[in-house]
C-alpha cells in the first residue's frame, strides 16, 4: 500500500463501503497489489518500455516484439559487430534491428533485462533501488550513469505512485536469464 493523501480518502471509502454496504466481507487480500500491477502493465505499455527492452524480431507480419523474451534486453546471444562509421551529416545514431543495441556519441548501450531473474535482471532490486536509478539517472541513486537512449530526463518526472505501480508490474512477470553486455565507451578519435 502506497502512503500518501490521495489515497487516505479511497481507502477510508472503501472500508465505508465495505462494513455498511458488503457487510463484513472485506476486500480480498492483495487486491492493492493487484490494481498497482494492473496499472503498472498499463504504464509499461504506453510509455514505450517494449519498444526497446523487449528484442524486435521479423515475424510473419514484418517486424515485430519477441514477447516470448518481454522486457529482457538485449539478447546475450546476439553479439554485436563494431558501430559502422557514420558519414559526417545529420544521421547522429544507429540501432540493433532489434533495437535493443544503440551506437551514438554516448557509445553503444544495450537495453537492460529488466525482468525479476535475480542474477541478470532486476530480481533482488528494492523499490528504492528502481525509484533512485529513474529519478537520479544512476544505477541504483549511486552506480554508473543510465545512457541514452533511456529516457531518464522524461521518466524521472513519473510520480512515487506510478513508479511503484510500475515497479511492481515488472517483478510480476515472468524473469527471463539474459545477461545484457556492459556498454561499449565511445570510438576514440582516431590518432593523427
Ligand atoms: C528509447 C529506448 C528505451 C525506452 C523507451 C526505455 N528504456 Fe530503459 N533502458 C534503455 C537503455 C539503452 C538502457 C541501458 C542504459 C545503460 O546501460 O546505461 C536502459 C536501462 C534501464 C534501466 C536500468 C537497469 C539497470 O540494470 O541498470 C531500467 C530500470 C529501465 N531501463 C527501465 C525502463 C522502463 C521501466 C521503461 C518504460 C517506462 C524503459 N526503461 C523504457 C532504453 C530504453
Amino acid at each position: 500500500m502506497i502512503p500518501g493523501h490521495r489515497i487516505a480518502p479511497l481507502a477510508a471509502a472503501s472500508l465505508l463501503i465495505s462494513t455498511s454496504i458488503v457487510g463484513a466481507q472485506e476486500a480480498p487480500a492483495g487486491a492493492a497489489d493487484a490494481a498497482a500491477v494492473a496499472r503498472g502493465q498499463y504504464l509499461v505499455t504506453i510509455a514505450g518500455c517494449n519498444d526497446c527492452h523487449t528484442p524486435m524480431v521479423m515475424g510473419p507480419n514484418g517486424p515485430d516484439r519477441d514477447m516470448t523474451r518481454m522486457l529482457s534486453g538485449h539478447p546475450e546471444s546476439l553479439e554485436m559487430p563494431p558501430v559502422p562509421t557514420l558519414p559526417p551529416g545529420p544521421w547522429g545514431a544507429v540501432a540493433a534491428a532489434t533495437f535493443t543495441a544503440w551506437a551514438g556519441p554516448w557509445g553503444v548501450s544495450f537495453t537492460a533485462n529488466i525482468t525479476p531473474d535475480p542474477e541478470t535482471g532486476l530480481g533482488k532490486w528494492t523499490f528504492q533501488n528502481f525509484k533512485d536509478t529513474i529519478r537520479t539517472g544512476r544505477r541504483m541513486g549511486r552506480g554508473r550513469e543510465i545512457l541514452p537512449p533511456m529516457p531518464i530526463p522524461m521518466y524521472k518526472n513519473f510520480t512515487d505512485e506510478d513508479l511503484a505501480a510500475i515497479f511492481a508490474y515488472l517483478q510480476s512477470i515472468p524473469a527471463v536469464k539474459n545477461r545484457v553486455p556492459e556498454p561499449w565507451p565511445p570510438a576514440e578519435a582516431p590518432a593523427n
